[in-house]
């Protein structure tokens, strides 16, 4: 796990963003599969990605791309569903087709069918190439929330109350945030070729410590990431302030290798 501290919000956008330009532009024709997350952590990023496709040419017109969950029960048209939120925030600015931005069907009238039609959906696919994460307070990636089996695929999943209350600042007062979910799975996830997961905010200082320090464990979902081999974690200096090597992941950056 390569873990990336920078003082700013701003900088921690634009290095995720390079992440990105950098697998579209090595890949043949700039035919990449994107793994997108929604949320509010990668929404800076996604800004950038919109400034480089608007001012710099970047282009994601042979793209796909498949999110990571989706509330159950919630309309489409509702602003919170994440198949809205990830076209009002991103899809909808760059130049990728509409109908290759994929997601859970939340209104699937059997769920537990749609999520294997789903996890096999992303199969078929050839699988993601480059996934985005955020991470919960509570460690979960996706909405795999504590206690979720490392290998699991994507499933309907119950929130817990801490996400719940988390997420409650997205909807607008008497709204209710909807408990159950569709997610792709710990193990579905990890079948990405490459994740790049960012987080800012003294909020997310323990999830993330807990994440690459802590053990491998359920208890903290994100973890399961330590066992993958192309992990790149950017954060700012708030999030990292629970890292107890933080001073070392910092001297790495400082010093690496040119070859
Ligand atoms: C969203 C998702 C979640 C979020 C996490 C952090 O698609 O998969 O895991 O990344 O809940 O949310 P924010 O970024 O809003 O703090």
């Amino acid at each position: 796990m390569e873990i990336i501290i920078l003082p700013t919000e701003e900088a921690v956008a634009s290095r995720v963003a390079d992440e990105f330009e950098n697998a579209i532009r090595n890949a043949a024709d700039g035919r990449i599969t994107l793994g997108l997350a929604t949320g509010s952590s990668p929404l800076k990023s996604y800004g950038e990605l919109v400034r480089r496709h608007r001012e710099e040419g970047l282009s994601f017109k042979n793209a796909q791309a498949f999110l990571l969950d989706e509330y159950v029960g919630l309309p489409r048209t509702h602003e919170q569903s994440y198949y809205r939120f990830i076209r009002d925030n991103f899809t909808s600015l760059i130049d990728i087709a509409d109908d290759a931005v994929n997601s859970p069907n939340g209104e699937a009238d059997d769920p537990r069918a749609e999520a294997i039609r789903y996890d096999e959906a992303i199969a078929a696919a050839g699988g993601v190439d480059l996934q985005i994460l955020g991470i919960g307070t509570d460690g979960h990636i996706g909405f795999n929330e504590p206690g979720s089996a490392l290998t699991s695929r994507t499933r309907l999943k119950t929130l817990t109350e801490q996400t719940i209350s988390d997420n409650m600042r997205f909807f607008t007062d008497g709204e209710t945030v909807p408990i159950h979910v569709l997610t792709q799975g710990l193990g579905t996830i990890s079948q990405a070729r490459r994740i790049v997961l960012t987080a800012t905010g003294e909020g997310k200082a323990e999830a993330i410590a807990a994440m690459s320090e802590g053990a491998v464990s359920a208890f903290c979902p994100a973890s399961v990431l330590q066992l993958h081999q192309k992990v790149t974690v950017v954060i700012d200096d708030a999030a990292a302030s629970k890292l107890k090597l933080a001073d070392y992941y910092r001297f790495v950056q400082e010093k690496k290798p040119l070859v």
